[in-house]
């Protein structure tokens, strides 16, 4: 017996020590990423909507020029909080698209409330040829992944740091990113100090920014998480009433019975 729980106990340990050394060379290549105290996360994960409107300004400032969000309405701004006076007013200032007029010229109006959110470019081979042959994602869905994802994200918009003496990228055009694959990115560091106006005065440090952003992309991808949550917390309440109610019914039938 005592030698079947030693042989255990080294199988253990040696799992361990080779977990161990195969994370740490997995490491070496892609350094681990802060973990940050998400809200959205786990069963009663909800969004901070002061932060995910604030995230919405950094996009349209900071990420708009580049990444598109195509499945997105200006109405489906609602779900973050806003009323349809205040995105009528947001959506005016943006001009959309518009047929053609008698010269055959592309014609633009005012976006309305039914309108998507403009688009950066018109087609990939626009948007390649001006990011050093990449293209910006579009983040209709890129924030799917919850907390790793989020973490992800933030790693990538705080891995800007001074790359290591030597490093030369493969091709022009792309940055030292310590986070990104391969430690270069065709994406210049997006966020500048006070780039933003915050309502309120939030400060709009880069990392607060960093994490407006990363929760509206989230939000942007799982619009619905909060109502989602409230209504599983409702069915569980109600299952476990129903559970309790069978039980006292089960007990009351058979309580004759010895
Ligand atoms: C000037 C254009 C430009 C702007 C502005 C820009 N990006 Fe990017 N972004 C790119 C390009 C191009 C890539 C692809 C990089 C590559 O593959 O090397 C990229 C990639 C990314 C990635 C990595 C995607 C992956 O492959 O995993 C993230 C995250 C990202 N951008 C987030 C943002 C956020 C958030 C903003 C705004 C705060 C932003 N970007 C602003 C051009 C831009």
């Amino acid at each position: 017996m005592m030698k079947i729980v030693k042989n255990i106990w080294l199988l253990v340990c040696m799992m361990l020590m080779l977990s161990s050394v195969s994370m740490a060379c997995y490491a070496k290549d892609k350094p681990a990423y802060k973990q940050y105290p998400w809200s959205f996360t786990g069963l009663f994960g909800t969004y901070d909507l002061p932060s995910v409107q604030r995230g919405y300004l950094v996009y349209r400032k900071a990420c708009a020029s580049c990444h598109s969000v195509q499945y997105m309405r200006y109405a489906d701004l609602q779900q973050m909080g806003l009323t349809l006076d205040q995105i009528d007013k947001i959506a005016k200032t943006d001009q959309v698209l518009d047929g053609k007029d008698a010269s055959g010229k592309d014609r633009y109006r005012p976006a309305t409330v039914v309108d998507y959110l403009p688009a950066p470019y018109s087609n990939q081979l626009m948007a390649k040829s001006v990011n050093a042959g990449k293209v910006p994602l579009d983040f209709s869905r890129y924030g799917q992944g919850l907390r790793k994802q989020a973490d992800y994200i933030m790693a990538i918009l705080m891995g800007y740091q001074n790359p290591p003496a030597g490093f030369k990228p493969d091709q022009e055009g792309m940055v030292y990113n310590r986070y990104f694959p391969n430690h270069q990115i065709a994406m210049r560091s997006p966020l500048i100090k006070d780039g933003v106006k915050y309502p309120g005065g939030t400060p709009a440090t880069i990392e607060q920014q960093a994490k407006d952003v990363t929760t509206f992309l989230s939000w942007t991808a799982h619009p619905h998480l909060i109502e989602r949550h409230r209504i599983g917390i409702m069915v569980m309440i109600y299952l476990a009433f129903i559970a309790i109610l069978t039980l006292l019914v089960k007990r009351k039938v058979w309580s004759n019975v010895k």
